[in-house]
């Protein structure tokens, strides 16, 4: 799979890009990140990328000429593939958004900068806008690093184990449960009995009841849409658990 990530700054991509998964996952060749200064395609003596707003008001706004010089130029007009401008003001980033950006084999990624970016972009060159998450950061390029992290774990043979993404926290619509290593006691902390004991059945019964508890404490409203099966029911009401009362998702809070 392929990414093109246009920034003005995209220098800040090189570490994490060249350190553990990213990297063994390029080397692989199943992943190919190719960054784009944004600056390349100014054409003022300047290199300006950003101007005042019009109707006034404080900050700055990205100019739509090189963003759109640089998209077409590197993907073609119309582009050929999706093209996904990082903003708060975008969809909400989750597991299901990563799982269905892995099927791509190529995606463009627009991190804004200043204030935000000309909506022109938004409306005639992004065909996608997607946010991390409820705050405000000072560019797009963390959120496009994630997003790329998220997708690319998720693509055949990146990460040792097969079926890790499949059980991760989210696909399962759980939290998941607790892990413990060696030593079997540290500082006085007991890694729970169970675990030692060596019987498969019961493990696997307190990770899923580990799972519930946490999701139950931590993020009650993936509960309303998790498969539970009579047994997860009966451990979620005895923890006090209503599956009638509607919770409300924790960005209300
Ligand atoms: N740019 C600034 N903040 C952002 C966020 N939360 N998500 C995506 N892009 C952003």
């Amino acid at each position: 799979m392929r990414f093109d990530v246009f920034s003005l700054f995209p220098d800040v991509f090189h570490e994490y890009l060249n350190s553990s998964i990213l990297k063994r996952a390029q080397s692989l060749k199943v992943l190919e990140v190719h960054l784009h200064n944004i600056r390349d395609w100014t054409t003022d003596h300047h290199h300006t990328t950003d101007d005042t707003p019009y109707g006034g008001g404080g900050g700055m706004v990205m100019k739509p000429e090189p963003l759109f010089a640089a998209v077409e130029d590197v993907l073609g007009a119309p582009p050929s593939c999706p093209v996904i401008l990082l903003t708060p003001q975008g969809r909400s980033f989750n597991q299901k958004i990563a799982f269905s950006l892995a099927e791509y084999d190529r995606l463009a990624l627009i991190c804004g900068r200043y204030e935000s970016v000309d909506e022109r972009v938004r409306q005639h060159l992004a065909t996608d806008a997607i946010s991390i998450g409820d705050y405000v950061l000072t560019g797009g390029e963390l959120p496009a690093m994630v997003i790329i992290d998220a997708v690319a774990r998720l693509l055949p043979d990146v990460l040792g184990d097969p079926d890790a993404p499949q059980d991760d926290s989210y696909a399962t619509g759980l939290l998941e449960y607790p892990h413990y290593t060696r030593p079997p006691e540290f500082r006085g902390w007991r890694v729970p009995d169970v675990l030692l004991s060596g019987n498969h059945a019961e493990i696997a019964r307190w990770r899923r009841q580990e799972a519930l508890r946490r999701t139950f404490t931590f993020r009650p409203d993936l509960l309303s849409t998790a498969a539970l099966s009579r047994d997860d029911l009966s451990f979620l009401e005895a923890l006090g658990y209503q599956p009638d009362v509607p919770i409300p998702p924790p960005t209300q809070n």
